[in-house]
């Protein structure tokens, strides 16, 4: 049941350090150092550095060893870039020393981007890595009014901030993501990930603005991290398998979520979750696996274990709805595709900030779902309450909301 990814297998030399000792720590190890400023990059928030921050990853991925690309004090004001593999270097750190007035800055010309702002792929060994901050800012504000996707199907996706695509064995570590268009970061397709020490934020009423979103995934580790946002806190979409996350708080936003699973044809399995010691403030949710209502193929959503929340004024603190449909006149006569299976939330504490804390709405229905010792009230002062339609849960503990029955 408890998903063990791999270690992280990554030369992580450079980064057992104090702060500014970093870089000279790491030249005693014989790690090879470029200076992004040494390729031409400003950092003075006013000339566009993309051409000089990309030619310098180039350099530094072309060099065999253990490197690190360096990118100093400073505000870098940059386009779209991709920071692509595969490399030379077998272990190369991405190091954003910004300090308080030290950002990477997106243009806010929105014609300039495709899917995606800054795009790490196709690297193995890669830690990218912040101190004092290392602030990423999406500049967002400027191009929220243009988001229809709330509310319409056929929209025109704005950038995520940072986008992690097809790599083996990578490390983030203290980044700040402010402000994104759309999702902040987003992982697709990477093998042992590990991320912690983020920090990312957003106004609340900020659209698409998901803090972590993860698809196609095999081991990721997500931890001790704060993210508020517009939108889910962190999304675990279809095809991940082995994802862990701990100590992470979310608020506000949507809550966390796995799914939307079933949307379209040829989605992926989502299987071995484990979420733990998460404290949720002021969310639409807490935990929600949604499915949507009238899915093309059939998938299964199984093996995942919700433990040890705490829910401060959340909407709806625990929710499976497997009739998601946001977008058109939904008649609710389809069930979905997506098998729900062996689904467990145990101690889960707090208050909710509408009568029922625990919707449990499946299509087929959901097979082992579990809860134990779960302990919310409806605004600290009356009683919660149930609901479910197809969910035949198993009950353990004690439980406030009453089961259903
Ligand atoms: C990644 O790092 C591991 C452990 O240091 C090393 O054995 C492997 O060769 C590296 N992979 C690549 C493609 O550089
Ligand atoms: C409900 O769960 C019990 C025990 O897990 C199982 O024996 C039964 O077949 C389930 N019923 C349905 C309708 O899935």
């Amino acid at each position: 049941m408890e998903p063990r990814p791999r270690p992280v297998a990554v030369a992580v030399n450079a980064l057992l350090c104090v702060l500014s000792l970093c870089v000279s720590a790491a030249e005693a190890e014989n790690v090879t150092t470029y200076d992004a400023k040494n390729f031409g990059a400003k950092g003075n928030g006013v000339d566009d550095d993309t051409k000089a921050l990309v030619a310098a990853w180039k350099k530094a991925c072309g060099t065999p060893g253990t490197v690190t690309l360096v990118i100093p004090p400073g505000t870098y004001y940059i386009g779209p870039a991709h920071f692509h593999g595969p490399c030379e270097a077998v272990a190369i750190t991405f190091f954003l020393q910004a300090s308080t007035c030290g950002v990477l800055m997106a243009a806010t010309d929105l014609k300039r981007f495709g899917n995606d702002w800054i795009e790490f792929g196709w690297v193995t060994n890669l830690t990218v890595v912040g101190q004092n901050g290392g602030v990423i800012d999406g500049q967002g504000a400027a191009s929220w009014p243009f988001n229809k996707c709330p509310v319409r199907k056929d929209c025109k996706v704005l950038p995520t901030s940072v986008m992690f695509l097809n790599n083996q064995n990578t490390v983030v570590r203290d980044i700040t993501s402010v402000n994104s268009k759309f999702f902040h970061i987003a992982l697709l397709h990477n093998n042992n990930m590990r991320m912690s020490n983020l920090r990312i934020h957003a106004p609340e009423n900020s659209p698409n603005t998901d803090g972590i979103h993860i698809e196609r995934n095999t081991g990721v580790i997500i931890s001790d991290s704060r993210i508020g946002t517009g939108d889910d806190c962190i999304s675990i979409g279809q095809g991940n398998h082995n994802i862990y996350i701990a100590r992470v708080h979310c608020g506000p936003g949507h809550g966390m979520s796995v799914g939307s699973l079933g949307r379209y044809v040829g989605e992926g399995d989502v299987t071995s979750i484990h979420v733990t010691d998460m404290t949720f403030q002021g969310t639409m949710n807490g935990v929600r696996i949604k499915t949507w209502e009238n899915s093309p193929t059939k998938s299964f959503a199984a093996r995942m274990l919700f433990e040890n929340m705490v829910m401060k004024d959340v909407q709806t603190p625990i929710i499976i709805d497997q009739k998601y449909c946001p977008y058109y006149n939904c008649e609710h006569r389809y069930v979905s595709g997506v098998t729900i299976e062996d689904i467990k939330f145990k101690n889960i504490k707090g208050t909710s900030t509408l009568p029922v804390a625990v919707l449990l709405r499946c299509g087929v229905p959901c097979r082992g779902v579990v809860l134990q010792n779960v302990d919310l009230s409806y605004n600290g002062q009356a009683g919660t309450l149930s609901h479910c339609e197809n969910a035949n849960a198993t009950y353990v503990g004690y439980q406030h909301p009453q089961p259903c029955i």
